[in-house]
């Protein structure tokens, strides 16, 4: 315990209080996870009902994450706010994620259309990046929720940041999303073409996208899907 590497937060000025910011920050994280089961369970219910109805499940996968405490500090950082259990549930949106991958465009809003009208959920914010994608590409479909969930002192309302894509888009972000944090790689030779053939890229998905749902528009006319 003695030696000098020992990190600093150790040896903060009271113990106690470490113990007791550390237990309200579990307490919140668990709230978030509690957030993103509830949310999750409301998007496997829609899907079995479809797959029951129409014989086809208009969800292909869903993949949930808490974000990192290090993501949380640097994003109050970001935006001005001290690292506090207050701070991270009034100014963060995005601590409890939800991505729903679908088979075709129009899954995505029917998915959305039928969580949005769910009545213990309010919408907050959305960002339709397919309608309107980003210079580099990017496309998904964003919603901010908010959703009370029931602890034993009551229900609190919780956020979560619902990001609605295809396959395709989801193959292309994960991509992008990894290169973008390689460290150094805007500093690389020839990084503009790579930038540049990414977003060729994207927009080759965009028409194959369009194509997979054309097709399943004129499957849809006999076969009801
Ligand atoms: P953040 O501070 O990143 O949360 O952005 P924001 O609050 O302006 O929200 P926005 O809806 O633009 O983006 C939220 C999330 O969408 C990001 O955290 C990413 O997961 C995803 N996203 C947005 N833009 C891109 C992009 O260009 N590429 C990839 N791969 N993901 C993106
Ligand atoms: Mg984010």
């Amino acid at each position: 315990m003695n030696n000098n590497n020992q990190e600093t937060w150790l040896a903060t000025p009271d113990p106690r209080l470490f113990v007791s910011n550390t237990a309200k920050f579990n307490e919140l994280m668990m709230k978030y996870r509690c957030t993103v089961r509830e949310v999750q369970t409301k998007l496997e219910v829609l899907n079995d009902e479809f797959s029951v109805e129409y014989q086809r499940n208009p969800i292909s996968f869903i993949k949930t994450r808490i974000k990192s405490p290090e993501s949380i500090y640097k994003k109050l950082q970001k935006l001005g706010y001290d690292f506090t259990a207050e701070n991270i549930l009034n100014h963060l949106n995005d601590v409890a994620g939800i991505r729903v991958v679908c088979a075709f465009i129009d899954d995505i809003y029917t998915v959305a259309d039928l969580l949005a009208g769910q009545d213990d959920i309010k919408v907050l914010q959305v960002k339709d990046y397919i309608k309107n994608p980003k210079p580099n590409g990017y496309r998904s479909y964003h919603m901010i929720v908010e959703i009370p969930i029931f602890f034993s002192e009551g229900k609190t309302p919780m956020r979560a940041e619902v990001q609605i894509r295809t396959n395709g888009m989801d193959f292309w972000a994960t991509l992008e999303h990894q290169l973008r944090y390689k460290k150094g790689l805007e500093e690389m030779d020839g990084y503009e073409d790579i930038s540049e053939e990414l977003t060729k890229c994207a927009i080759e998905l965009i028409e194959m996208d369009n194509e997979m749902q054309g097709i399943k528009n004129k499957i849809g006319r006999f076969y009801n899907i």
